[in-house]
């Protein structure tokens, strides 16, 4: 699961895709594991030798360590059998929903260590680019990161942020740090800038445009510079922020947002492309050349 897809009101402008007929109360339902096809399965293997040739150059370390140990090369893998082994790791489990659910049953289930996963696998025309986050976006992009400590207990407490924006009625400014930090998140390491966000890391297109192109911009990490910039949907990112560890996440979302919402109120947002004299820039993108 992920926000994709989602306009800044949580909802979407298309019907949605899957069976939404037969789930339980919390949105879950059977994977239905036996009834992919072997075409599907064929599918899933296709994008995961894909995506796994350019890990090793694009992808944080943390990230591939995660994806080795999930046993998800074969097929679409089985997510009782992947919970297994990400529950000993960290203690989440998955669940199958439909597709995109409420903001609000989303944070519950993370707020409980709980990763809801997407079951139905995209298409063979959709390659390249599908609207709503599948199997394969879900789990490739999304489970290896889960099986890091740190980064599986930021993700738990953002479950728990959620529940609190919408109290405060706040869920736009969290939502920018789902996207930027969890979806398009860049991490430097002693190799240089590295991708670990799903969003990427489930795109064959954007896993090397967000660390080779010169056109997008590449910023330090800061919370309230993230909580405060408008995010693009249909395209690549302008910008892409930047982590020192995965600890400086955690650490700068600790506090409490309750003073931090309340100041930005009261001030203006930023454009997705936008450079401030204030930023810590790694690189200043020469923009978009052309459309994705
Ligand atoms: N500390 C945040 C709050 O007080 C919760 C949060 C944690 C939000 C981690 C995002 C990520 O609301
Ligand atoms: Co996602």
């Amino acid at each position: 699961m992920s926000t994709e897809g989602l306009n800044t009101e949580g909802k979407t402008d298309t019907p949605l895709r899957g069976d939404y007929s037969r789930m339980r109360e919390d949105y879950t339902i059977d994977q239905g594991w036996e009834s992919y096809t072997e075409a599907e399965h064929a599918l899933w293997r296709q994008l995961f030798t894909r995506q796994s040739k350019l890990l090793q150059r694009y992808a944080a370390p943390e990230f591939i360590a995660g994806i080795g140990k999930l046993d998800a090369v074969d097929g679409v893998p089985h997510f009782g059998r992947a919970s297994e082994i990400l529950s000993k790791a960290t203690g989440w489990t998955l669940v199958a929903v439909p597709g995109l659910i409420p903001e609000d049953v989303f944070f519950t289930h993370l707020s409980e260590r709980r990763f809801p996963v997407t079951n139905w696998l995209r298409k063979p025309e959709e390659m390249d680019y599908l609207v709503e986050p599948d199997v394969f976006h879900d789990f490739f992009g999304h489970v290896p990161l889960l099986m890091h400590p740190v980064f599986a207990d930021y993700m738990q407490a953002y479950g728990k942020g959620g529940l609190r924006a919408m109290k405060f009625g706040t869920l736009e400014n969290l939502a920018r740090l789902y996207w930027y930090m969890v979806e398009f998140g860049l991490i430097n390491t002693k190799d240089g800038i590295r991708a670990y966000g799903a969003g990427m890391l489930s795109s064959a297109g954007e896993s090397q445009y967000c660390i080779d192109s010169d056109e997008p911009n590449r910023i330090g990490f800061d919370l309230e510079r993230v909580m405060r910039t408008r995010y693009r949907i249909d395209d690549y990112q302008a910008t892409y922020f930047v982590l020192d560890s995965y600890e400086q996440l955690f650490d700068a979302t600790s506090q409490d947002f309750a003073p931090i919402y309340e100041r930005l109120k009261a001030l203006p947002e930023f454009a997705p492309d936008e450079v401030l004299p204030t930023d810590k820039v790694f690189t200043r993108g020469k923009g978009r050349q052309r459309a994705a």
